[in-house]
């Protein structure tokens, strides 16, 4: 296959670029495209002739997103739409990446393909924006949708976590935003194993396997990094705003089901496992 990926130089996209090795590749940078300029696409798709598009590129900061919804817009909605649009012009097939913060976290078990979505802040609604005009716009369309990624080389979660800890800062996380963290390395193999399965066009959901809160997975990273006496204090959301934090809304609980790609034989590991490969590797890592 010859694949081109939007936002290549990201967390994602530079895991996609080591998965996708034995594929001719055109990785594309924030730098050589700006998925907002419609023509600037429409270049690359003539000048390069994919016939996949794996759409990376994406404004990931939530609450810069609840800052600058138009932006969001901008970026998250109408740019995957002007990569959707370019693809039904050429005919590529188009992976497009959203996320579990599509769903306003009500329901109490993990959320499968077919669930309704309800945002609740602006950078999901941007990304459901997304979702909604790509797959508009263009028949053969993958939606996968992920949460809580954290990439080798990158200044993940993780790296935050071990950062504030070997600084002495005081650690406080929420033990009711409930989701799973998930690998960009395990992301990757997964989307290449639907492209290579050629999966039908629809919706899929592909996380680490399990779930976690936030606190769950901070006290995970200090345990495997060796630091498991580091204090760590356990906060609610309800809590955390009563502090004054006035940052983005997020879901209580989404957890993704992965029914559609699990029907292919495509599944990820156990987060926990996942999570201790990273650290097993962590020093290589660190330098991208
Ligand atoms: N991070 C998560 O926890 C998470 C969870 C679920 C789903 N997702 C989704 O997964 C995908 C990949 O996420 P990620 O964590 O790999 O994101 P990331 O590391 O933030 O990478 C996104 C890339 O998009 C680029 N970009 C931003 N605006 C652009 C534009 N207008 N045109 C072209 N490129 C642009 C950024 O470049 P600059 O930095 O140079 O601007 C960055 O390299 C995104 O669609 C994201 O919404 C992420």
């Amino acid at each position: 296959m010859r694949i081109l990926i939007t936002g290549a130089n990201g967390q994602l996209g530079r895991s996609l670029q080591r998965a996708l090795a034995s594929h001719e590749i055109i990785n594309l940078g924030h730098a050589e495209l700006d998925v907002s300029d419609p023509e600037c696409i429409d270049q690359w798709m003539n000048q390069e002739k994919p016939n996949v598009v794996i759409h990376c590129a994406a404004l990931t900061d939530t609450n810069l997103c609840e800052r600058a919804p138009a932006s969001a817009r901008a970026v998250n909605g109408i740019g995957t739409h002007n990569v959707a649009r370019s693809c039904a012009i050429s005919g590529a097939r188009l992976v497009a990446i959203s996320t579990n913060e599509v769903f306003d976290g009500v329901k109490a078990s993990p959320y499968v393909e077919d669930d309704r979505p309800n945002p609740l802040n602006a950078y999901a609604v941007s990304k459901f924006d997304g979702e909604s005009l790509a797959s508009a716009a263009h028949r053969d369309t993958l939606i996968v949708r992920a949460s809580w990624l954290y990439g080798r080389g990158y200044v993940n979660f993780n790296e935050k976590v071990l950062v504030a800890a070997r600084d002495g800062r005081p650690l406080s996380f929420v033990t009711d935003e409930i989701a799973t963290p998930t690998a960009t390395d395990d992301l990757a193999v997964a989307i290449r194993e639907l492209l290579e399965r050629d999966a039908p066009a629809g919706i899929y959901h592909l996380s680490n396997n399990g779930e976690a809160s936030r606190y769950d997975w901070a006290v995970e990273i200090l345990r495997l990094a060796g630091l498991a006496d580091t204090q760590v204090a356990s906060v609610t959301m309800a809590e955390l705003r009563a502090t004054g934090y006035a940052g983005a809304m997020k879901p209580a609980y989404s957890v993704l089901a992965n029914t559609r790609a699990a029907a292919l034989d495509i599944r990820l590991r156990d987060w926990r496992e996942a999570l201790a490969a990273y650290f097993a590797h962590r020093p290589a890592m660190a330098d991208g």
